[in-house]
């Protein structure tokens, strides 16, 4: 699919073109473009695949309005002709556990996955299932990062918003835990050249 115009980047090209946008072009993003980024992000891994995450695509300009002032009153927010709010719901994951499964296990072979690791879930805190499945999340925001940078479009992660305000917004459970708001469109800036460490820096061989 050539979504503006443009070949799919490599995952190299991705990764050296994406850069945080926080000024974007008001055009809406193809329902189909936004499938297919969506549908490959979650390709992404998750420890045990239980793909806890789950994302709310925000285009309602009164919706994203909201999101803004609930985000410190981030312009990024309503510039972006869409908003994808990256979430994990530790509750639905485990309540329908046996839905991430590979076909190819045996039926008992499920059931008995799927009571051990509700077994092992029962005992964890609420704090811990959010620090979990928030961590999971950003995994997929990698994901759709880059994803969309090889389609042509532009993001920039948050962590700068109030979850609860957020949640009340979106009509979205309590025990849910928000990993970030992602603001996604065609770039109407150049952003930042990339200022990164070296491998030196960060990497040691043993
Ligand atoms: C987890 C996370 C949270 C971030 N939160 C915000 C935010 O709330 N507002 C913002 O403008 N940028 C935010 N950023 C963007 C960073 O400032 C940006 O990624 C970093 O400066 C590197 O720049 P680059 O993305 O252009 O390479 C966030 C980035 C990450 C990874």
């Amino acid at each position: 699919m050539e979504a503006v115009g443009q070949r799919i980047l490599s995952v190299k090209d991705a990764v050296l073109t994406r850069r945080s946008i926080r000024k974007f072009k008001p055009q809406p993003i193809p329902q189909e473009v936004l499938e297919e980024i969506l549908s490959l992000a979650l390709k992404a891994p998750s420890s045990n695949n239980l793909q806890p995450w789950r994302v709310v695509v925000v285009q309602n300009p009164e919706l994203k309005e909201r999101l803004r002032e609930a985000a410190n009153n981030q312009a990024q927010v309503s510039s972006a002709p869409a908003v994808l709010v990256v979430y994990s719901d530790m509750k639905d994951t485990l309540e329908h556990v046996e839905e991430i499964f590979h076909p190819g296990f045996s039926e008992e072979q499920k059931q008995l996955r799927a009571a051990n690791l509700r077994k092992a879930w029962e005992s964890k805190s609420d704090e811990e299932r959010e620090n979990w499945g928030k961590a999971q999340g950003f995994i997929l925001l990698a994901f759709l990062m880059l994803i969309a940078r090889s389609y042509g479009y532009d993001t920039v992660p948050m962590g700068g918003f109030n979850a609860s305000k957020v949640k009340e917004i979106l009509n979205l459970p309590p025990h849910v835990a928000i990993t970030a708001l992602l603001p996604i469109g065609i770039a109407d800036e150049a952003g930042f050249e990339h200022h990164r460490h070296n491998l030196q820096r960060v990497v040691r061989w043993q």
